[in-house]
């Protein structure tokens, strides 16, 4: 076994599967999958930038374990979650005869993740694939779980499936390519998995945060598997999101609404929409008396440590007022009965779902954090 590397098991009984984390797993790839392909095959899908960065790599490794490949490389970014692009990975699988007992590899971040693994999901009713994440976020979160899916022209992640992959992993030297700013937006989702269910994880960020974000190797491990430790706890009691699992959306509803206010691009990236709906979220909580007034400021705190954004002033340009801002919150995937549902907190760590919001409540939040922008 490659010295430190660590792994997480997703118990879904004979869906279950591992993650793999460390450092160099891309350049023995080849090596940590032979076993569990039924023939020496890849297909892989990536993207433009990935491809540039480390598909080469990831071919190496393939070949030093004599396993055959085939790549198909697409555009960089969130418009590739398409159907346009669904039907063309899907048509270039079935001309690269992918067979049902083949496995589809996803290089890249949540985009290339999510299409591949709905692609693996429908091609002839269900092929396997491997999650082989590059940003911080898909390591710690949609790589993990099963959630896959492409975007509908009226609204993110509403065409989709629920597909386990058979194995990921995470190549924690890969996060050393990413600009600072894509870091700490995958950052906001490893801050919410402290905040919603563990204080104390919460308290080693504020204490490793910034020494990881600059750079060390070890923290960051560690870093990514007890958030990966996380959801796969989550995910295996919970794999549908009948229950626990929506916790996961903590910071989400407020998230979606300010994401689709700044059009789902470079204005706003979702995992700094996640950070600002976490610190609403919060604030909310504390305004309803759920938590302390501590709870916001001390969320508030990391996130202001880490460079990070956490306010509405922190979105440049023109946002919808506080009405247009409840208007899209009431579009979101987790609606029940027209009434959005809100993750909220009784303390640091312990987060719970409620539909019971007063909407003035809300409101009020929104308006008067537009006003101080
Ligand atoms: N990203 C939230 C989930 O996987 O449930």
């Amino acid at each position: 076994m490659m010295a430190g590397k660590q792994v997480v098991r997703v118990g879904l009984d004979d869906r279950a599967y591992e993650i793999r984390i460390g450092a160099g797993l891309l350049q023995r790839a080849g090596h940590e999958i032979a076993p569990i392909l039924n023939r020496p095959r890849v297909a892989i899908l990536t993207d433009e930038n990935v491809a540039r960065l480390h598909l080469s790599t990831l071919e190496r490794a393939l070949d030093d374990a004599a396993i055959a490949h085939a790549a198909l490389t697409l555009p960089a970014g969130e418009g590739t979650k398409s159907w346009a692009q669904l039907q063309h990975v899907v048509e270039w699988l079935l001309a690269e005869r992918v067979e049902r007992d083949d496995m589809i590899i996803a290089l890249g971040g949540g985009v290339i993740g999510d299409l591949t693994g709905f692609a693996a999901a429908i091609l002839r009713r269900g092929v396997g694939f491997i999650q082989m994440p590059t940003t911080l976020l898909a390591q710690v979160d949609s790589s993990v779980g099963g959630k896959t899916g492409i975007n509908s022209p009226q609204g993110k992640n509403l065409i989709g499936a629920f597909k386990q992959p058979a194995l990921v992993l995470a190549d924690i030297a890969v996060l050393g390519t990413l600009d600072a700013r894509d870091f700490l937006a995958g950052y906001g989702e490893v801050v919410k998995y402290g905040a919603l269910g563990d204080e104390g994880f919460f308290a080693w960020l504020e204490e490793n945060g910034p020494a990881l974000a600059a750079g060390d190797m070890a923290l960051r491990a560690e870093m990514v598997r007890r958030s990966c430790e996380m959801k796969a706890g989550i995910v295996a009691r919970d794999e549908l999101e009948h229950g626990e699992r929506a916790l996961l959306n903590l910071g989400h509803t407020f998230g979606h609404a300010l994401e689709a206010a700044t059009g789902y691009g470079d204005r706003l990236l979702h995992g700094e929409g996640v950070a600002i709906g976490m610190a609403l979220a919060f604030e909310l909580s504390s305004r309803l008396g759920l938590c302390s007034q501590e709870c916001p400021s001390r969320l508030r705190a990391h996130l202001r440590a880490m460079n990070m954004k956490c306010d509405l002033s922190d979105i440049a340009g023109d946002l919808p007022d506080a009405d247009g801002l409840v208007a899209l919150m009431a579009q979101d995937k987790k609606v029940q009965d027209g009434v959005p549902r809100f993750v909220l907190v009784r303390d640091i760590g312990a987060a719970f779902v409620t539909g019971d919001v007063p909407a003035r409540a809300v409101r009020d939040l929104l308006a008067e954090a537009l006003a101080a922008r």
